[in-house]
C-alpha cells in the first residue's frame, strides 16, 4: 500500500473517510459532503445505529451528487480530546474496512478538527498515516493460491491535509519506524525451518546498508569467551548458534560514550529439549526468537530515522533441540561470567540464553541501560494475559520512563515484583544457581532474577513478552499474528529520553 499526502480535494473514485463526533456531529469535511449529496451522509448516520463513539463507523453507499461511491463515516468522540494513539487506531480501522469492502483507492479527508486539541494538524495527519501503515501489513510470501476475493484490495491511499507536506515531514521518521515494525512481524512470522539461527543472523546482516556495523560470533569465537550457557542451549541442535552485535552510532559526539543496550532472546524454535513440550501448540515456539526480533526490528527503526544515539542490540540464537547430543536435565554448565550452573530443566533456555548475552553485553559495551526482550515465561501469560508485557526492573528511573513510553504507544508494561526470597529460590545445592525456580510460584519473577545475576551493576530492565509477541486476533493498528511489540515502545523511549 502507498501512502501519500495531499492538498484537499474530492476524490473521483475509490473509497473516502470523514470524521463525525459524539452523537453523529458531522467534521466540516463531513458537513460538506452531506451538503453535496443532498443530506445522504446525516440520513445514513440516522438510519443506523452509529453514535460517533471510538471504533464504530458508518458506511454509506452510492451517495447521488459526488463520484465516489463509498464513504465512510468514522466516529471521533471528542475531537479535542482525541489522542495521537487514538489518531493510529482511526488510521488503522479505515485501512481494514477499505480492504474489506475491496477499495482499491482511498482517501481519508481530514478538516481543521478541533482547535483545542494539542497535536498540530500535521501530526494527526502524520498519526493517522502510520496507524494505516501499521494496519496493512501482511504476510503472505507461502500463500501461493490465495483467491483474489480474500486479498488486500487497497493499493494507494491518501491522506488530504491542509499543508500536506508538513504532514509528510512529520511522517518520514514514523515511517522508517513502520519499516523496523515490519521487520520484526516479519521475522516471528517466518518458519523455523527457515529462519534458524544462521539465516536470521543474515536477516541482521541486512541492517548494514542503513549504517549499521552488524558482527557475528559464531559457535568457535563464543567457546573461547566461553558462553558455556548459551551453547549449552544449542548443542542439540544440528544448526550452529549465534551471536550478532549491532552498532548504531548515531551520535558521535555523544558527551556521554556509553551507548545504550538491547538484548534479545532468540530462540528460533523452542521444543523444550530433552524437557520436551507437549505438542499441542508447540508450532507456537517458532516465535521464541521474539525478543531477538525486537532488538533487530528496532535498530533498523533507529539507523533509519537516524537517531541521534549510540545504542547496541546483542542477541543470542540458538535452536533448542533433543538429540544425541542434547543438554540433560541435571548438567552443570559455566557461563561467561564464571557464575555455573545447574540445568535442571532443559525447556528454561532463554535465561541460559540471555545469561551469557547480558554479560558479554555489559563487559564489552559499559552500556548507560541494558534492556531484555524476551518470550521467557508461559507464567507470564497467567499473571498479565495479552495485554501487558512484564516488566522487572533494577533502577526505578528506567521503569518509569518504561511505564510511560508504553501508554503513549499503546504498548502496555506493568511493573513485577523483584525480592530476595525469589532470588534466594534460584540457589543451587550443587552449582551457584539453578536454571528453575524451586516451585513455588512466581516463575516469571525467578526468572528475572536468574537473569540479574548477569548483569552486574547497570541500571537494568527485563521485558518478559511471552504474551505479547503473538496475537489471535487484530488490534487497531496490526492485522493479527506477530505484533512487533516492543519496536515502537523501544524506539518512543529513546526518542523521549536517550538521543542529543
Ligand atoms: N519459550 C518458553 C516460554 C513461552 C511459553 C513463551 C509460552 C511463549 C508462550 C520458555 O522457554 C519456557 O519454556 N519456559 C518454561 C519455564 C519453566 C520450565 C520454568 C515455562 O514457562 O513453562
Ligand atoms: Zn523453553
Ligand atoms: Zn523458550
Amino acid at each position: 500500500m502507498k501512502i501519500a499526502f495531499i492538498e484537499p480535494v474530492l476524490p473521483t473514485r475509490g473509497a473516502l473517510a470523514v470524521g463525525a463526533g459524539k452523537g453523529g456531529k458531522l467534521s466540516p469535511p463531513a458537513a460538506d459532503l452531506d451538503k453535496r449529496t443532498n443530506g445522504a451522509i446525516s440520513r445514513a448516520i440516522k438510519a443506523s445505529r452509529f453514535k460517533g463513539g471510538k471504533g464504530e463507523h458508518v458506511d454509506v453507499l452510492a451517495p447521488a451528487g459526488i463520484r465516489t461511491n463509498h464513504v465512510m463515516v468514522v466516529g471521533l468522540d471528542n475531537p479535542a480530546k482525541l489522542t495521537a494513539a487514538d489518531f493510529r487506531a482511526i488510521g488503522g480501522r479505515i485501512v481494514a474496512n477499505f480492504n474489506r469492502v475491496g477499495a482499491k483507492d482511498g482517501m481519508i479527508l481530514i478538516g481543521p478538527g478541533s482547535a483545542d486539541n494539542d497535536l498540530s494538524l500535521a501530526e494527526r495527519a502524520a498519526q493517522i498515516a502510520y496507524g494505516a501503515r501499521l494496519r496493512s501489513y501482511r504476510f503472505d510470501k507461502y500463500r501461493t493460491k490465495q483467491k483474489p476475493e480474500v486479498k488486500p484490495t487497497l493499493v494507494n491511499l491518501k491522506i488530504a491535509v491542509n499543508g500536506a507536506a508538513k504532514a509528510q515531514r512529520a511522517f518520514g521518521s514514523l515511517d522508517k519506524v513502520a519499516d523496523g515494525v515490519f521487520l520484526t512481524r516479519d521475522l516471528v512470522s517466518e518458519p523455523p525451518n527457515i529462519l534458524y539461527p544462521e539465516t536470521l543472523a543474515q536477516q541482521a546482516r541486512t541492517l548494514t546498508k542503513l549504517g549499521v556495523k552488524v558482527e557475528v560470533l559464531g559457535e568457535k569465537k563464543m567457546a573461547q569467551l566461553g558462553m558455556g550457557a548459551l551453547l549449552g542451549v544449542g548443542q542439540g541442535s544440528d544448526r550452529p548458534s549465534q551471536m550478532v552485535v549491532m552498532q548504531w552510532n548515531g551520535n558521535p559526539k555523544a558527551r556521554n560514550k556509553h551507548p545504550v543496550a538491547f538484548i534479545g532472546k532468540g530462540v528460533t524454535f523452542d521444543t523444550g529439549g530433552i524437557s520436551i513440550k507437549p505438542s499441542a501448540n508447540m508450532h507456537d515456539m517458532k516465535w521464541d526468537m521474539g525478543g531477538s526480533g525486537v532488538v533487530i526490528g528496532l535498530m533498523k527503526a533507529l539507523a533509519g530515522r537516524k537517531a541521534k544515539v549510540n545504542a547496541v542490540g546483542v542477541v543470542g540464537l540458538v535452536e533448542n533441540m533433543p538429540g544425541g547430543n542434547a543438554q540433560r536435565p541435571g548438567d552443570i554448565v559455566t557461563t561467561m561470567s564464571g557464575t555455573t550452573v545447574e540445568v535442571l530443566n532443559t525447556d528454561a533456555e532463554g535465561r541460559l540464553v540471555l545469561a551469557d548475552a547480558l554479560w558479554y553485553c555489559q563487559d564489552r559495551f559499559k552500556p548507560r541501560f541494558m534492556i531484555d526482550l524476551a518470550t521467557l515465561t508461559g507464567a507470564i501469560i497467567v499473571s498479565l494475559g495479552h495485554e501487558y508485557a512484564g516488566l522487572f526492573a533494577n533502577d526505578d528511573k528506567l521503569a518509569g520512563q518504561l511505564l510511560a513510553a508504553g501508554e503513549e504507544e499503546v504498548e502496555p508494561v506493568w511493573r513485577m515484583p523483584l525480592c530476595e526470597s525469589f532470588d534466594k529460590d534460584i540457589n543451587s545445592d550443587v552449582a551457584d544457581i539453578k536454571n528453575i525456580g524451586s516451585g513455588r510460584g512466581a516463575g516469571s519473577s525467578t526468572a528475572a532474577h536468574f537473569l540479574q545475576r548477569f548483569v552486574n551493576d547497570v541500571p537494568w530492565a527485563h521485558l518478559d513478552i511471552a504474551g505479547v509477541t503473538w496475537s489471535k486476533k487484530p488490534s487497531p493498528v496490526a492485522p493479527g499474528g506477530g505484533t512487533g511489540y516492543g519496536v515502537r515502545l523501544l524506539d518512543r523511549l529513546v526518542r523521549d529520553h536517550y538521543e542529543g
